[in-house]
């Protein structure tokens, strides 16, 4: 891990609001999530991820998948299997979460992949870090179900608010504050660590395929995520810190073009969430199925390949641009 200055982002204050302007703040966190699966949830966590750091900013990346299909994104499996695998992934995190005493700090996990760093680097002051997965992860849930006294997460258990909050406590620690964005792939799924994910979050991003089961499970996920916010800040009560993840929008992926646009079997779909009321970003991606398929080139996101299609890079730098006009910085 290539160790990261303390410091950070200045608040935003008036002109000699001397006190706001020195207040380190945290980054924005923001998870990345869809019920559906191969959507393009990690394609964007990892190409937004290194196109912000490429501009210079310092960037988080946080593996919550047991697929870990964002870890292999940066680290070869044989790489990941021999030197990470035992003891630098959440996993091990999250079994300290588990234990009766104080977790682990979560910074003792985070990594710097080499590969794309390298290309970052010769950009500028940027940083891209991840924290990594473990395919272990997927049982992790049971654990956390066993810790809160049963399977439907009691609310009355005195772990819920420790169990839900352990992400986002973790990103209290001031080693996170050099941050100015941590982005959480989540799985497809609203498991008990996806929760922790959104509840850290202050916005979230729906990648969605124009297809019919992308766009359906979008209403569905924000009935979830609201019924999971408004339980935890009941929980919470009025005097505690509440939150209030909000929806980032939905990211149009792997959009098909035809000669005058995207393809007609698309089109209803592409419009489907601006007509339930989802803001939608304006930079879909389309699909290119040799740019995000298995001869990319390892370790490093179709944005920053060198001599890549220039039209799927140019919209993955657009969204990227979107992307920090939404969380304003
Ligand atoms: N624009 C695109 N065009 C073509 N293929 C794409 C595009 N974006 C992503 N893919 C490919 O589609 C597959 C699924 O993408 P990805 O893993 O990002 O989805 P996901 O939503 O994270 O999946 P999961 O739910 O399994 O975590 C991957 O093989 C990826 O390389
Ligand atoms: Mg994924």
């Amino acid at each position: 891990m290539v160790p990261i200055p303390m410091g950070g982002r200045a608040r935003a204050g008036g002109a000699g609001d001397v006190y706001a302007a020195c207040m380190p703040s945290p980054g924005t966190v923001v998870s990345v999530i869809n019920y559906k699966g191969g959507v393009g949830k990690t394609t964007l966590a990892a190409n937004i991820g290194a196109e912000v750091a490429r501009r210079g900013r310092r960037v988080l990346l946080v593996d919550l998948d047991p697929q870990a299909s964002l870890t292999f994104s940066f680290y070869r499996p044989r790489e990941w299997e021999q030197r990470l695998a035992d003891s630098s992934t959440i996993l091990q995190w999250f079994g300290s979460v588990l234990d009766a005493g104080t977790p682990d700090p979560l910074h003792k996990y985070v990594l710097t992949p080499p590969a794309v760093n390298e290309i970052i680097a010769r950009h500028g002051p940027g940083q891209l870090d991840l924290v990594a997965s473990h395919l272990e992860l997927v049982d992790v849930d049971l654990d956390f179900a066993a810790a809160l006294g049963g399977s439907r997460f009691q609310r009355g258990s005195p772990r819920y608010l420790r169990l839900h909050r352990a992400l986002a406590d973790a990103l209290e620690d001031p080693q996170f504050q050099a941050y100015d964005v941590i982005l959480v792939d989540c799985p497809p799924n609203f498991t008990m660590v996806t929760r922790t994910g959104i509840v850290a979050s202050e916005h979230i991003l729906v990648p969605a395929k124009p297809d019919y089961l992308s766009t359906l499970g979008i209403d569905y996920l924000r009935r979830k995520i609201s019924e999971l916010v408004s339980d935890y800040n009941r929980v919470v009560g009025p005097a505690g810190t509440q939150i209030n993840p909000t929806i980032l929008g939905v990211v149009l992926t792997m959009i098909q073009y035809g000669s005058g646009g995207p393809i007609n079997a698309q089109r209803n779909y592409i419009a489907q969430p601006s007509s339930i009321e989802v803001p939608v970003f304006q930079q879909g991606i389309r699909e290119n199925k040799t740019l995000f398929g298995p001869t990319g080139e390892e370790g490093i996101p179709a944005v920053l390949t060198p001599n890549a299609n220039p039209t799927v890079q140019y919209e993955l730098q657009q969204l990227a641009s979107e992307f920090l006009a939404k969380i304003r910085i």
